[in-house]
């Protein structure tokens, strides 16, 4: 059986529910705004600052960047650079208990999602009484966290604005999250010098996974007028600023757009939840390694082809936002793909066919599948997996 065939069994979104939109964040962003950084620890009383970043980040322009202002700021720090991609509970403990030894009192993250994500559960676990993993599930954060300014550095997690903290558990590879809005950061800076210099594949594959953010909250059925504003305008700018940004490393515009886009994205989807392509995108990140962003661009074009017989007002809205020459919003993604080189097939990771119950069991695990606005069979996601192989 393949997709078309299948049967349309769609998800009703009531205009009329109660929703909550949550948003306690302050973002600053334009180039230059990391000189902030001294002013912004000050008006929080932070005088020992734990900088968290990976592995990646551990020495180079963006690094001294941030030193730099820390020193200007006249703070002890330390830096702390073993974050690794797709953090572990376990090095978020490391980072726990080296700043309860070194009693720090607020937390500058800077990096992409895994950086954010590590120090967030950091700054969390710190304050609260139990361990790392007495966090994760929803609402579990009990003790506002120490304070926490979050510098974006690619333009895809959103985790700067995110209540959600994404951990790997290192003994079955599985991902879970912490989600409470108390893990939010308190300020998230947005410099767009300070991605400048992330290579063109990490600029795309990331830039993908916030498109990921945009399109599965504007297609949640718990999306709202409020999150589809921010949804919808996160497209446009991805379609707007993508390619450049891909191309030329150094546009400024075209770094700034992708920011916004990153952060609008997130925004919209704290109050959404996703939908089949992050349900999917998840497990393959778990069971084959498969970098976040590529897993979200492999899975989006099959979610959208699915998708639209469920709401096909919605994907032409869609498909407007992203890219107006386009006939819908499967169209729209597969021309962005090409034009970013992001041509990567779950054959290329060496999914076989053999590992889909496995990925699918995991996927079950999250909301993101009961957001999606049609209902998807086993057989359904069989198929959306063999159409990105
Ligand atoms: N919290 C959330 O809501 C949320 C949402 C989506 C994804 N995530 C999580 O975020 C993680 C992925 O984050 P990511 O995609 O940002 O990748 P990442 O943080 O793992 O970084 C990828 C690579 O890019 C490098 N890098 C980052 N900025 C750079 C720069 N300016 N110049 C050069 N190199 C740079 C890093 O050193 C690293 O090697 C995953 O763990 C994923 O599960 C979290
Ligand atoms: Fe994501």
């Amino acid at each position: 059986m393949t997709l078309s065939q299948t049967s349309v069994a769609r998800r009703e979104r009531d205009p009329l529910r109660a929703t909550r939109f949550e948003l306690p964040a302050v973002v600053i962003s334009g180039v230059g705004v990391l000189d902030q950084l001294p002013d912004l620890l000050a008006a929080r009383g932070v005088t020992r600052v734990m900088a968290v970043t990976d592995r990646g980040l551990r020495e180079g322009p963006v690094r001294d960047a941030v030193v730099a202002q820390l020193d200007r700021a006249g703070v002890d720090y330390t830096v702390f650079s073993e974050v690794e991609s797709d953090p572990t509970i376990e090095v978020v403990e490391q980072l726990a208990d080296r700043m309860r030894a070194e009693g720090h009192d607020g937390v500058v993250a800077f990096g992409g999602g895994s950086a954010m994500d590590a120090a967030k559960a950091a700054a969390a676990a710190v304050t609260g009484t139990g361990s790392v993993r007495d966090l994760l599930g929803v609402d579990k954060v009990q003790v506002d966290p120490l304070p926490l300014i979050a510098i974006p550095t690619t333009s895809g997690t959103g985790s700067e604005v995110a209540r959600f903290s994404v951990l790997t558990d290192s003994a079955d590879g599985a991902k879970s999250s912490i989600s409470s809005m108390r893990i939010m950061p308190q300020v998230a800076l947005l410099d767009a010098r300070l991605v400048t210099g992330l290579p063109a594949h990490l600029t795309a594959s990331t830039g993908f996974d916030a498109l990921g953010h945009a399109v599965e909250s504007f297609g949640s059925v718990w999306s709202n007028p409020i999150s589809e504003a921010l949804a919808l305008r996160a497209m446009t700018l991805i379609g707007r600023h993508l390619r450049a940004a891909v191309a030329t490393p150094g546009d400024l515009v075209a770094r700034a757009g992708m920011q916004a886009a990153s952060t609008s994205a997130l925004m919209a989807s704290n109050s959404t939840r996703l939908g089949l392509a992050h349900g999917l995108a998840v497990p393959l990140g778990a069971t084959h390694h498969v970098p976040h962003g590529v897993a979200v661009s492999m899975m989006l074009r099959p979610m959208a082809a699915f998708n639209q017989a469920a709401d096909p007002q919605r994907d032409a809205e869609m498909a407007a936002a992203l890219d107006p020459s386009a006939e819908d919003l499967a169209g729209a993604i597969g021309s962005l793909q090409r034009d970013t080189n992001m041509g990567a097939r779950l054959r290329d990771f060496d999914v076989l066919p053999t590992d889909y119950d496995r990925v699918i069991e995991l996927a079950q695990r999250s909301d993101n599948l009961l957001a999606n606005p049609r209902e998807a069979t086993v057989e359904d996601l069989k198929d959306l997996l063999e159409d990105a192989r």
